[in-house]
């Protein structure tokens, strides 16, 4: 079995449930609190030691190269004023090594994927939406060194999950259950965002993917659904064959593409942060008062 060594972070959607900001600033670039949504990604990889991250960005997104480069000039002068922390949170960002491919149009995150091909080959790879957050509680392990670790004990693909009810069965991927041992899921079926009827399980799959090396070349053959292809097409054929596990989240998970989503991240990081989690819970309190 290959060993797991590289990640993807698509992030070249057009973020449209964000407009106006995402005309100028990709998705993936929103902050929460002082740090924008894919640092936080990018720092998930190092609990399972990958740092070859190869990013997919939109045409105009220089930005997240920016980013994730050196700024010699920002970092010097933070040397040179004594401001030793600062130095280290700048230098931060570049500790990565980060590949940057082009989704010359914004043909589905399948088609994303087949951007990375070049750096990926036969290669397994983790796959990380760049607009989910995912943060392990205390003493938990992150969500994706389970699958990394589900991944390296068994060869298989292995997806994440979390279970959904009422309307939001049908804004996710679905997984058929076939057997569960030991919290890992053998998965039988794949349904893209079935309705309420057809569902098969209340588990929806979320952003965070170990996927084996023989995705990448399942992608190239798939037949496009109008403009686009379906990494679902992928999961449910491995499925099919036996070849697909999962894993139930137990991280707290924030839809940061969502407004609702993104100012429950924003505040439940808030009240965690030593530097403004006090005052932000008075804050919170006294609000809660006015309501
Ligand atoms: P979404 O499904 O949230 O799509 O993508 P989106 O276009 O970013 O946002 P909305 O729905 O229009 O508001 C999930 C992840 O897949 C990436 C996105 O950047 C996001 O991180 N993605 C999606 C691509 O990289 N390319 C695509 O063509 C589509």
């Amino acid at each position: 079995m290959q060993k797991l060594k590289k990640a993807i972070i698509p992030a070249a959607g057009l973020g449209t449930r964000f407009l106006p900001i995402t005309k100028a600033v990709p998705k993936p670039m929103l902050s929460v609190l002082d740090k924008p949504t894919i640092q936080y990604i990018a720092e998930e990889l190092i609990s399972v030691g990958i740092e070859e991250i190869i990013i997919v960005v939109s045409p105009d997104s220089g930005v997240i190269e920016k980013h994730f480069g050196e700024c010699e000039a920002l970092e010097q002068r933070l040397l040179l004023d004594g401001k030793q922390k600062l130095y280290e949170i700048a230098k931060n960002t570049h500790r990565f090594s980060v590949k940057f491919v082009v989704q010359h149009e914004a043909n589905g995150l399948a088609g994303a994927i087949l951007c990375a091909e070049p750096y990926i080959k036969d290669e397994p790879f983790a796959l990380l939406l760049g607009d989910e957050l995912l943060v392990a509680k205390e003493g938990d392990k992150p969500c994706i060194k389970t699958l990394a670790e589900i991944y390296e004990s068994t060869g298989n693909s292995v997806i994440a999950t979390m279970e959904v009810f009422g309307d939001d069965v049908s804004k996710y991927g679905n997984i058929g259950i076939e057997s569960e041992i030991d919290g890992v899921i053998k998965v039988n079926a794949i349904l893209e965002k079935p309705s309420l009827n057809e569902a098969l399980s209340n588990n929806a799959i979320i952003g965070r993917y170990v996927l084996s090396g023989e995705v990448m070349g399942m992608l190239k053959t798939l037949k496009p659904h109008g403009s686009e292809i379906y990494l679902t097409d992928v999961l449910d054929k491995l499925s099919k064959d036996g070849k697909l596990l999962a894993s139930t989240i137990t991280d707290d998970r924030y839809d940061v593409g969502d407004k609702f989503g993104y100012i429950k991240a924003n505040v439940e990081m808030a009240l965690k942060s030593q530097e403004i989690g006090q005052d932000t819970k008075e804050y919170i309190k006294e609000l809660a008062k006015t309501l």
